[in-house]
């Protein structure tokens, strides 16, 4: 079909030719740099445009193969989303079957594999390929004369399903191989998941709209994949990373190398992926990417082993559906089934009230959980547990516990659904629910001890009025035994008193009397962040400080004044404002400036602008000359950001002795490291 000769007979025919040639020569010129610049960014991680860029080049050629629609090809990056909703996938029969793997929990069971190995294959020492393995949905893809025609799901690893039209619309994937002298045919295997990031982003937009959420990454891709419509696919940030390839014409001999010449024709390979030798070298290598785990963006479930030569694993052969070649070496589980059994409320510092899930002991993510907190009534709702659910429950590198959903296919007879308290379980008080707020609240004030117990936690705390040795079973016994009322009275305990509790003895005694002395010199906004005012975190307290200068200054702005403070908005004026009006905590904060707490004035600053405003900053390890929440504090105070994760958008990481997986994250991302002296420089930088 000639359309320019058609629709505009006005213009010469060899000019429409000439333009339609014109045309062609710039839809395959945009086709092949948008396909080079996806396999910089895909498969070689090194992106050499922008993503608007990227996004330019292809509305033009959207436009070029609109207004040449004769020049279409289904290999064009613009061909990702097109295909008419499906009625179900069809049945595929793969003609090399999809095989699963041995999996191994212990040190020792490796070893038994690369010494089962040795001796069948007589050598003494073997080459293996280590991957992460990839926690996702396992798919077939087949080239022919390069272009992708076929993708398929396991299924029961003889039969799978027909995803081909779903599968176009994931970026990673190539639809044409890139090269010179490609196999007629190709079979590709590998994985298909979804980032944490994606994830999380994806389930809050689903929440949003009051549809299902997904329970982890794998779901997610797993659901995302069978759409049956793939436009929704196509919406869904999925990706691959191939591990193998099932055909072996014109490939190498070496698995390793395989996935070398797999990556050189446009397929991306994850880049944990290592050679070594013997199982010390798997052994170390297991250690290394679970090192590394907390700090990808995807989920990994253990390693696989490998042994690379092609010939040996045709001689190790394959037993009942998996081979004797590999094996996955699996990491402790992050999520874990456990029996809930009841749901406790904790009443905090300001009396909301907290759901706290009392669990069957569980070992998960390395530790035993017996506690997670189920933040409130809605999220219970939600996650639908009752007490005497069994529960599945996750826990993640150093993050807490957290109860992810009950199993109600597991559920017992007779279970209700758990309600909030309508009387405080510690004092008695009534319990309210603010309108429109999800938390409820003792409204027992100071005469509720659990609340005096939070307050007074909070004060003595380190990032507060930093006091050494006074733990929450001490403050527990200072409480029930009417010794301690308000934070005032601390000062005032004497070491006989002391003394006298459980669990003390004069010596430590002394120590605690010290550390009160010691705690009487502070910084303006650790005092203020340790009165516990609503809603006002460290950084608001260090803008507080830095804004009013002194106490009294601040106890006498009013509302206004409060709110041109950065971050201050009217509902935190009001709790400033409220906090100052009520004369009892007037008089703590006259006892306790009485009991000679003294802090050094602030010095305002001459300008908005802080030194470090707009940059952001992460701490690993630990510091030598202050602690992390100094740290923090002290940055913050010249206007810095402190996050807790590492993203693109950190500054710089600060790492201390004995750094974390976050270090390796800002390796990976090319972030600048710091260690305590050029912290201590920054710091000084004031
Ligand atoms: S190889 C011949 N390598 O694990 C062995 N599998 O039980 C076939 N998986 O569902 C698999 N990462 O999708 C292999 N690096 C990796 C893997 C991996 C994840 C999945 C695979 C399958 C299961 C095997």
């Amino acid at each position: 079909m000639n359309t320019i000769a058609a629709t505009d007979s006005a213009i010469p025919v060899d000019s429409g030719v000439n333009e339609s040639s014109q045309a062609a020569e710039r839809i395959a010129h945009l086709r092949r740099e948008l396909d080079e610049h996806n396999y910089r960014y895909y498969v070689l991680d090194d992106p050499v445009i922008s993503d608007a860029e990227y996004d330019r080049l292809l509305k033009e050629l959207h436009e070029l193969e609109g207004q040449h629609p004769d020049l279409i090809t289904a290999d064009s990056p613009t061909q990702r989303v097109g295909a008419a909703p499906a009625e179900g996938f069809e049945t595929v029969e793969h003609r090399i079957p999809m095989l699963s793997l041995a999996n191994a929990f212990e040190a020792d069971e490796v070893r038994e594999f690369d010494r089962r190995i040795r001796d069948q294959l007589d050598l003494e020492i073997i080459e293996y390929c280590v991957e992460p393995k990839l926690d996702g949905v396992a798919i077939a893809l087949r080239y022919e004369q390069a272009e992708l025609v076929l993708a398929a799901t396991r299924g029961d690893g003889r039969r799978g399903e027909n995803v081909t039209s779903n599968v176009r619309t994931i970026r990673s994937i190539p639809l044409r191989l890139r090269g010179e002298n490609l196999p007629d045919t190709l079979e590709v295997r590998g994985e298909i998941f979804m980032t944490r990031s994606g994830f999380k982003q994806l389930n809050e937009g689903l929440a949003d709209e009051g549809l299902k959420t997904f329970v982890n990454p794998r779901n997610a891709a797993s659901g995302s994949l069978r759409q049956l419509d793939s436009a929704i696919t196509a919406g869904r940030p999925l990706h691959f990373f191939c591990y193998g390839a099932a055909t072996t014409d014109g490939l190498p001999d070496r698995h390793s190398d395989i996935l070398e010449s797999l990556k050189a024709m446009g397929l991306p390979v994850s880049p944990e992926t290592a050679t070594v030798r013997g199982v010390d070298g798997l052994l170390e290598q297991y250690q290394r990417i679970l090192d590394q785990r907390d700090g990808l963006d995807y989920d990994i479930d253990g390693v696989v082993y490998k042994v690379d030569d092609l010939d040996q694993q045709l001689e190790m052969g394959t037993v009942s559906r998996a081979p004797r070649w590999a094996l996955a070496h699996k990491f402790p589980a992050q999520e874990e089934v456990t029996r809930l059994l009841d749901i406790e409320v904790q009443v905090g510092r300001t009396g909301a009230l907290t759901p706290v899930a009392r669990l069957e002991p569980v070992f998960v993510g390395g530790v035993t959980v017996t506690n997670a907190t189920l933040h409130n009534l809605d999220e219970i709702r939600r996650k639908d547990v009752r007490p005497g659910d069994y529960v599945v429950v996750r826990r993640a590198g150093d993050v807490i516990p957290e109860v992810v959903r009950s199993i109600p296919e597991r559920r017992p007879d007779g279970t209700v659904e758990w309600i909030m308290p309508d009387q405080c379980p510690d004092c008695g008080s009534s319990v309210e629910q603010v309108e429109g707020e999800a938390v409820s609240r003792c409204t027992g004030g100071l005469v509720c001890p659990a609340q005096r117990r939070r307050a007074l936690e909070h004060f003595a705390s380190r990032q507060a009025m930093d006091i050494d040795g006074l733990g929450s079973k001490l403050i527990a016994q200072l409480v029930d035994q009417d010794l301690v009322h308000s934070p005032a009275d601390l000062y005032r305990l004497d070491r006989d008193t002391l003394a006298g509790l459980e669990r003390m003895a004069e010596k430590s005694a002394d120590n605690l009397l010290e550390s009160l002395e010691n705690s009487k010199s502070v910084t303006l906004g650790q005092l203020l962040f340790a009165l516990g005012i609503r809603e006002v975190g460290q950084v608001t307290a260090n803008q507080l400080a830095r804004h009013f200068g002194t106490l009294d200054n601040l106890a006498e702005a009013d509302l206004d004044a409060l709110e041109a403070v950065p971050d201050v908005g009217p509902v935190m004026a009001a709790h400033v404002r409220a906090f100052f009006d009520e004369p009892h905590n007037r008089e703590v904060i006259e006892q306790l400036l009485a009991a000679g707490i003294h802090y050094q004035p602030e010095e305002m600053p001459s300008s908005d602008k802080l030194p470090l405003t707009g940059n952001t900053y992460v701490l690993t390890g630990a510091l030598e000359s202050m602690t992390r929440s100094r740290a923090k504090a002290e940055l913050e105070a010249l206007g810095a950001k402190v996050t807790s994760s590492v993203s693109k958008n950190t500054t710089a990481l600060i790492a201390g002795s004995d750094p974390g997986s976050k270090l390796a994250k800002a390796e990976g991302l090319g972030i600048e490291i710091l260690d305590e002296n050029a912290l201590k420089a920054l710091l000084e930088s004031r």
